[in-house]
């Protein structure tokens, strides 16, 4: 079933068309990557679907609802959460306050009520707080709940930001290059918390450079270049793609 529908979405900057008639389906409990060149389009293709930017033209359901359209805080609380190219935790908060951030998108109390400490919100906090261990611990980092987020090793901070992300309880997880900046033993491990997410049900749609992750994790890869979707399918058949090798795999060796 499809749970994210992209129909003919655009998005023009002046003369530059970065996101061109762009159509594809994300299936429930897929990982799917997109992949293509710097400046292909990828995360402005996020930046439309999680409402950070307005499209030109084109629809995204969700869930068979528009959600078009609609403001970055309404997108999240229909079930679509993400993460940034460039980590963006908050400094002098540990890792378990950043989770509970992300947390009180879902909240009655809400982030200042919380955060000020009133008395209506206490319950509530505690709550917040088990469940955003919960999350720590998914992601085998609850021993750092304590610690700033901000001095742990990178690879560690993409999981607070995993974590963050997943305490809205989304549906849907956008990740944008998550392995970006990491060695080969903390991509490694981002895969399997990947993975993991994967197995509690969460669909997955991917950006990401790092080929040898794509292929090893994805369920279905599309490529875009210059804004244009020029090609969608299983991993095998991407990587033998001649378009795709010409365009993308032939001239990076990353
Ligand atoms: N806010 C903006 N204003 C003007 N041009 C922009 C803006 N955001 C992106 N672009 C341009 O749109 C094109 C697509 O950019 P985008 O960031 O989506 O690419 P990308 O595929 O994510 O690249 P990378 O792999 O380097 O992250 C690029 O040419 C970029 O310079
Ligand atoms: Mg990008």
């Amino acid at each position: 079933m499809a749970l994210l529908e992209i129909q003919k979405l655009n998005r023009r900057f002046g003369g530059l068309h970065a996101v061109n008639n762009v159509s594809f389906n994300l299936d429930q409990g897929m990982i799917k990557a997109v992949i293509g060149p710097n400046g292909a389009g990828k995360t402005t293709l996020f930046n439309l679907i999680s409402g950070n930017l307005p499209a030109n033209s084109g629809t995204v359901f969700f869930d068979k609802k528009p959600i078009h359209g609609l403001k970055p805080f309404q997108i999240a609380r229909c079930g679509i959460s993400r993460t940034y190219q460039n980590i963006k935790l908050f400094p002098g908060m540990t890792a378990l306050e950043n989770v509970m951030v992300g947390r009180h998108v879902r909240s009655k109390a809400g982030f200042l009520s919380g955060m000020l400490n009133l008395p209506s919100s206490w319950g509530e906090e505690k709550e917040i707080k088990e469940k955003s261990l919960e999350l720590l611990e998914l992601l085998d980092i609850a021993e750092f709940a304590d610690t700033e987020a901000l001095s742990l090793a990178f690879g560690q901070q993409r999981a607070v930001e995993f974590a963050r992300a997943l305490a809205s309880e989304p549906k849907i997880l956008l990740l944008d290059e998550p392995a970006a900046g990491l060695n080969i033993y903390e991509t490694a491990e981002i895969a399997r918390l990947i993975t993991k997410i994967q197995g509690r049900g969460i669909t997955v749609l991917l950006v990401e450079h790092d080929m040898s992750l794509v292929m090893d994790i994805s369920d279905e890869i599309v490529v875009l270049s210059f804004g244009e979707k020029i090609a969608e399918g299983l991993p095998a058949a991407i990587q033998k793609n001649k378009e795709v090798i010409q365009i993308y795999l032939g001239d990076d060796d990353a």
